[in-house]
């Protein structure tokens, strides 16, 4: 999720941090920017696009360079990819730099404070609010950098990595982090900051890593001083010498992008209920819902468009919609219902879904939805992409950048936002009571927990895999809200692995696929504790009696699959409703095992393109 890189020092501090961008390019990022000191000027560039972008703007705009430098690469939550909006970004008074991972929840209210104190803003960023903050506390309690960044983190709700520093104080940087990550290298008379030590290993191998709620005051020539930001205390700095290559740092440890996103789903849900779930007042703020209520309330018919995995998360809102809300909702393929004439009115609301934003068939679903009169609201993880240009209103998933192809914390995150947005809706049709209103809120809380506690089947998953790593076929079932999870973990089987893979509603099974079931055929089949749970253990004995081999997705403690299937793993339990939260992860580490054990390219899939731009 984009990039941070800074030096203080004794060499030139340009090639380091553009460099160092470069390391960090594989994060994902739709803009750059780097701010240089040379003790009298100070030289901002920055632009949309990429590194090499930035470095041909520097080469004209920047003419001195300087021992202190910070170095940013975005990935837009607040403000489109654009030169403004990129950072760094300088405080009104123009001696205050900053660059910034994460989300400042709380920024607008910030900004209108800071307005009515008389601060202007040129970006649409919530960053350009936090240096702003940080000059205002300085200025107002009259106190060092420092001191002025822990108060004004004090007041700040949200997530970041920042570096700052003041052209007034050029030998030091002040750094802090809460929920994303922030690493030191410790060299000879000089420091490198980073998001992960791609950017310096080669320089030094002695590192530090800031925890979360810590921040650290960087002295050139001297120290790093890290103390707690909530109140100031100091904390002892443990520098670690790094044994880790630079391509283990791109995974984050990770062999491939693929496994790194599944694990990150916990906090790729929680980035994206962040600022819109609030459990304590219960209540769901959406900007793009509330500003069109009207629109969702009084439609038909919510229509939603999209293609493979995203349309699988529109299944699930099909679901979603129609129990809580009772919206009646139609789900189509992207690719169909651009050429099927279909029929589509003013009263009607087109929900596009897209990871990329980028899908030629999802994007000509837009135009043609917008061409009848329809409303039309997108469901993007990419700010700034062709379909959240298109779409009238929209919501992101907070997911960071998708770098493998076969995708995971995208489709987690688009149904976190289309969950949130059937909430939002069923309360204010009064469909849903407060009592269970809150009980989803609360649980919805507590899917990023209860998804760590689903992750820590691999070890038994990767047994199953290498089970069934050779069979030719597999079959996933599911019933309900988890039909759609079936079909989701077959896709992502057939997509990595290129074993043929089909999902199913496990009542159909009667209706002919039956007939495929004999000892070579392995059936997934989701079974967790809900109002079907009966009916599906009937579709297990089925199966059984027919020799299939069973994998049972179940509630922890399940006794009875147990007793009936060859293999079971078990999720937490949820509500239903949330239920494809969790259930999809043993599916998508099943497929990610299977694959790697069958030496396929899991994170370049052959035939496949992370955004399909053509039809
Ligand atoms: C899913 O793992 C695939 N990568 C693919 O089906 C993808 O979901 C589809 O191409 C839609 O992409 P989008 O979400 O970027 O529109
Ligand atoms: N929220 C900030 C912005 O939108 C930082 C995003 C990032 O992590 O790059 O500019």
């Amino acid at each position: 999720m984009c990039g941070i890189v800074g030096y203080i020092g004794h060499r030139e501090a340009y090639p380091i941090i553009i460099e160092g961008l470069k390391r960090l390019e594989y994060r994902g990022y739709d803009s750059a920017g780097i701010a240089l000191f040379d003790g009298t000027s100070l030289n901002v560039s920055k632009t949309k696009g990429k590194v090499a972008d930035l470095e041909n703007c520097v080469q004209q705009e920047i003419p001195n360079l300087g021992h202190i430098g910070l170095g940013h690469t975005r990935w837009a939550t607040h403000g489109v990819p654009n030169s403004v909006n990129s950072h760094p970004h300088i405080s009104n008074s123009g001696e205050l730099v900053i660059i910034h991972n994460g989300i400042i929840e709380n920024y607008a209210a910030l900004k209108q404070e800071l307005i009515s104190r008389g601060y202007t803003f040129k970006s649409d960023t919530d960053t350009e609010v936090l240096i702003n903050l940080i000059e205002d506390v300085k200025k107002k309690e009259n106190v060092k950098l420092g001191k002025a960044v822990q108060i004004a983190l004090n007041q700040v709700i949200g997530a970041y990595a920042i570096a700052v520093f003041d052209k007034a104080k050029p030998d030091e940087i002040i750094i802090a982090r809460l929920g994303s990550p922030l690493a030191v290298g410790i060299g000879e008379n000089e420091f490198f900051i980073a998001s992960d030590a791609s950017p310096f290993i080669e320089f030094t191998k002695n590192a530090v890593y800031l925890e979360d709620e810590e921040m650290a005051i960087i002295r050139e020539g001297k120290d790093i001083k890290i103390r707690k930001i909530k109140d100031d205390s100091l904390v002892d700095t443990y520098v670690q010498e790094l044994q880790i290559n630079l391509e283990q740092i791109e995974k984050g440890g990770f062999d491939h992008f693929m496994l790194k996103e599944i694990f990150e789903q916990p906090k790729a849900i929680n980035d994206t209920y962040r600022g819109r779930l609030l459990r304590e007042e219960a209540i769901i703020k959406m900007a793009g819902v509330e500003d069109n209520m009207k629109k969702f309330l009084n439609a038909n018919r919510i229509i939603i468009a999209a293609c493979g995995t995203s349309w699988h998360a529109g299944l699930v809102a099909e679901y979603i919609f129609e129990d809580l809300a009772r919206i009646p909702v139609e789900v189509e393929y992207a690719s169909e219902f651009r050429y099927r004439n279909p029929v589509i009115t003013e009263n009607d609301v087109l929900i596009a879904i897209s990871q990329s934003g980028e899908t030629a068939d999802t994007l000509a679903a837009i135009k043609l939805a917008k061409s009848k009169g329809a409303f039309v609201f997108g469901v993007c993880n990419v700010v700034g992409s062709s379909i959240a240009r298109e779409t009238h209103a929209g919501a992101y998933t907070h997911a960071g950048p998708e770098i493998g192809v076969a995708s995971t914390k995208a489709f987690t995150t688009q149904i976190t936002v289309l969950t949130l947005m059937a909430l939002r809706l069923a309360r204010a049709k009064g469909t849903i009571s407060s009592s269970d209103f809150r009980h989803h809120l609360l649980e919805l809380e507590m899917i990023p927990k209860k998804v760590e506690k689903a992750l820590k089947a691999e070890a038994s998953i990767k047994e199953i895999a290498y089970t069934y790593k050779d069979v030719s076929n597999f079959l996933y079932l599911g019933r309900g809200y988890n039909f759609p999870v079936a079909l989701e973990g077959a896709l992502k089987l057939k997509e990595i692995s290129y074993i043929h893979a089909e999902g199913y509603p496990a009542a159909e099974m009667k209706h002919g696929p039956i007939a495929l079931i004999d000892e070579n055929m392995p059936i997934v089949v989701i079974a967790t504790k809900t109002p079907h749970y009966e009916k599906v253990v009937s579709n297990i004995q089925e199966i059984k009696s027919r020799k299939g081999k069973i994998i049972g997705i179940v509630t922890e403690g399940d006794k009875t699959v147990r007793e009936l299937a060859d293999h079971v793993i078990e999720v937490p339990e949820t509500l239903e409703s949330l239920s494809p939260l969790l259930n999809t992860i043993p599916l998508q580490l099943l497929s990610y095992y299977i694959a790697v054990m069958l030496g396929k390219n899991v994170d370049q899939p052959r035939n496949l393109a992370k955004s399909v731009t053509v039809e």
